[in-house]
């Protein structure tokens, strides 16, 4: 059986140029950066270079990079760093209902220690409204973090106007750009950011590594305490490996994104359409045309998501449901429930997220099993039953 791989926002294979990399990294050139010797330095600069090449992919200076432990550091970094470095300027922190974990419980966990915090609701496409952002700003707003695209529903947020307000305002402004890094163009100048997060194993780079950028002039705290790297930011000896991966991994993606950007989008329309013609009762979650090239995201009516995704996982499709960090759990996404959809609706809700390894054909395979195990698991379900009961007698055909 095909086994075939829809999980691309969850994580990605290393690619292999960046695996040969690190083996390098791990092997024959595993000097530490901080050592004066030859070893030493031939580490540090991979390390120089890796930073380059990141600040590359987002139009920033190479010291305005700060390598992490992944995503979530990154997050916890940018928010909580900036509110212990600015607390005597204002107490006010600025965020959306449909953050990342990383970013809502770092926020959450700021409220706990005395900061204010606005949670901005979202409209029916998960999008933040200017004019909530701009009614929530205060005179003691230090922050405002909001995601670039939403890893859920792939809704890209209007980063550019969000930023030049907060600009406007003098206000800094953080970004999560986890899930649009490498998918889609992300300029930091554009944005006008002045924080934004990356991480490695969401394109095609190793686990564990991820960035912030921070830009010149902006201080932060650090949350940890150690030696000199990272600028004391973030101290710690390199993951030197994680780093020389993550370098490699944002050089490729930056060369192909313009020709992965329309074949994923091409595949993502393809199986959108498809699964809307074929299947009744369906609702695509999420932007129809402002969302990442990767995402497709559908609620099917009378459906349970778990039970769908093991019948798909039992015809070798991998897919997910609500993020990965939540999937675990039988709540129902924040995400889908900020943009106002039921409960009921949310559970019945699948993500497949493509990648560079995905093909046309494999999307005609997903759309040929899809129709048959909705159906079958809709035949077991006693509300969809009640649901065609209520309808006999009316001319209404489910
Ligand atoms: C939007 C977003 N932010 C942050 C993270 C966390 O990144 P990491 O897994 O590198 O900690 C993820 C991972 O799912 C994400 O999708």
């Amino acid at each position: 059986m095909q086994r075939i791989y829809l999980d691309h926002s969850a994580t990605t294979p290393v690619r292999p140029e960046v695996a040969e990399i690190m083996m390098e990294y791990m092997t024959n050139k595993f000097g530490n950066p901080s050592s004066v010797h030859s070893f030493g330095r031939e580490a540090k600069e991979a390390l120089e270079n890796a930073r380059s090449q990141v600040a590359a992919l987002i139009k920033a200076q190479p010291e305005e990079i700060t390598f992490t432990s992944g995503g979530t550091e990154a997050d916890n970094l940018a928010i909580i760093g900036t509110a212990l470095k600015y607390a005597d300027k204002g107490k006010h922190i600025i965020t959306s209902a449909v953050e990342h974990h990383a970013v809502l419980h770092a926020c959450e966990h700021l409220e706990k220690m005395g900061f204010d915090l606005t949670v901005l609701p979202v409209d029916e496409y998960g999008i933040v409204r200017m004019d909530d952002l701009r009614q929530a700003i205060r005179d003691d707003t230090i922050l405002i973090t909001i995601m670039h695209a939403n890893n859920e529903v792939g809704s890209i947020q209007p980063v550019a106007e969000i930023g030049r307000l907060a600009k406007e305002k003098g206000i800094l402004f953080h970004t999560d750009a986890v899930q649009s890094l490498g998918k889609i163009p992300v300029d930091v100048e554009e944005m006008n950011a002045d924080l934004l997060t990356g991480s490695g194993h969401k394109i095609y780079g190793p686990k564990g590594i991820g960035f912030l950028y921070i830009r010149k002039g902006v201080h932060l705290s650090p949350l940890v305490f150690g030696g000199a790297q990272e600028k004391k930011i973030r101290p710690g000896t390199e993951n030197m490996p994680g780093i020389v991966g993550l370098g490699k991994a944002v050089e490729l993606a930056g060369q192909e994104m313009d020709s992965e950007m329309p074949r994923m989008t091409q595949l993502r329309d393809k199986l959108i359409k498809g699964i809307l013609e074929r299947i009744p009762d369906v609702r695509l979650n999420g932007h129809p045309t402002l969302r990442v090239p990767t995402n497709v995201n559908v609620s099917f009516e009378y459906v349970e998501g778990e039970s769908l995704l093991l019948s798909l996982d039992m015809k070798g499709i991998a897919a997910s449901s609500g993020s990965a960090c939540t999937s675990g759990s039988l709540d129902p996404s924040h995400v889908l429930l900020a943009m106002g959809i039921c409960k009921e609706v949310a559970h019945g809700s699948v993500r497949m997220t493509l990648g560079r390894d995905n093909t046309g054909e494999q999307i005609d395979y997903v759309l040929d099993v899809l129709p048959e195990i909705v159906q079958r698991l809709r035949d077991m379900s006693p509300l969809y039953q009640k649901s065609r009961k209520e309808c006999e007698g009316c001319t209404r055909t489910k």
